[in-house]
């Protein structure tokens, strides 16, 4: 595995991030082989969001923390916070505040690392999120801050009020699901690819030391691509790489996000301990730039 340093961070993060949205499930020896798997991998970064499973993917972890204490101070967790599942996005201070305190007694930590911004609340006032924010971490509560599914003028307009630091933003990125770099590849042309609908958000957050999070990276628009009859070529061309590299067509896929130069950290979201051990792989193989290109195209995206 490979480790870096968000910017502004005393952090030391795994390139590939263990998503627990699907953990809820999972019996405890199931869980504690999925974490297990992450930890002979080297993956030391957990995401979470206070409505996964309603709160129950959290106190399963929770529970896993109680029983092996000493994993706490070797990983880092994330957790979401600010939506009201169903009915609306909810910036206010009570809100948010219940949504942390909540996340603190589930997760069983006496502080988050990263707290994220779930998802963009029309109504967002960011001195409110200020306030909330320098409460938190003046209580010990929350280390480092970040958001999630927001675009640059987002960020740029909390980032203005809010005195921490906006450390990550997570948004859906995969060979399958590329909004954010094909406007960059098609400036000033008149086909679809070029319609620039969020505001260049991958370079602002490069511009800006935000990394990106990829969620969902093995997800279409018709369900996931890996091994579907819709993605063929898509397919072909992520087996020759893995083919050539010796890793499975999944850490292929995960190679492909990490070669970009934005230094990005994938969420993955299996919980199959083989699995993730085999995905663990990418960290360390560099495809190269034409094969990268290879996959952006074997997706169905065009070139000018
Ligand atoms: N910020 C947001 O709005 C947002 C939204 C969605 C998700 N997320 C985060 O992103 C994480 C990942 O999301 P996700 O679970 O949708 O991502 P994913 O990694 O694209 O999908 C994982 C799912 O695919 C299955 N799968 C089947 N074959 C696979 C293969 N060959 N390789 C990899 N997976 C395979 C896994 O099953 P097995 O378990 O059997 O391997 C699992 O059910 C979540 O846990 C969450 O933390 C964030």
């Amino acid at each position: 595995m490979k480790y870096f340093t968000p910017e502004s961070t005393e952090l030391c993060v795994s390139r590939i991030a263990q998503g627990c949205m699907r953990i809820a499930g999972l019996s405890d020896r199931e869980l504690d082989a999925m974490i297990g798997a992450d930890l002979d991998a080297g993956i030391n970064f957990f995401d979470h969001a206070d409505i996964y499973s309603k709160g129950r993917c959290e106190e399963k972890f929770g529970a896993y923390l109680r029983r092996n204490p000493s994993v706490r101070d070797k990983i880092v967790i994330q957790t979401k916070c600010g939506i009201v599942i169903g009915k609306r996005y909810d910036f206010t201070e009570k809100h948010l505040i219940e949504c942390a305190e909540g996340s603190l007694k589930r997760l069983n930590v006496e502080h988050i690392d990263v707290l994220l911004l779930h998802r963009p609340d029309a109504l967002c006032e960011p001195e409110t999120v200020a306030k909330v924010f320098d409460k938190l971490h003046g209580e010990g509560k929350v280390r480092y801050f970040g958001v999630s599914n927001h675009n640059s003028f987002q960020l740029q307009l909390l980032q203005k009020y809010v005195g921490h630091k906006l450390v990550f933003n997570q948004l859906q990125f995969g060979p399958a699901h590329t909004g954010m770099i094909d406007s960059g590849l098609h400036v000033n042309m008149t086909d679809s690819a070029s319609v620039m609908r969020d505001g260049m958000t991958l370079d602002y957050c490069r511009l800006n030391g935000i990394t990106v999070q990829p969620w969902s990276p093995f997800r279409a628009k018709n369900g996931r691509f890996i091994g579907s009859i819709f993605h063929l070529r898509l397919n072909r061309a992520l087996k020759k790489i893995a083919d050539k590299y010796g890793i499975t067509v999944s850490a292929a896929t995960l190679a492909w996000i990490l070669r970009h130069p934005a230094r990005m950290q994938p969420i993955i979201g299996s919980t199959d301990g083989v699995r993730i051990i085999g995905m663990a792989k990418a960290a360390e193989t560099e495809i190269t730039h034409e094969e990268w290109y290879d996959v952006y195209r074997a997706a169905g995206n065009s070139i000018p």
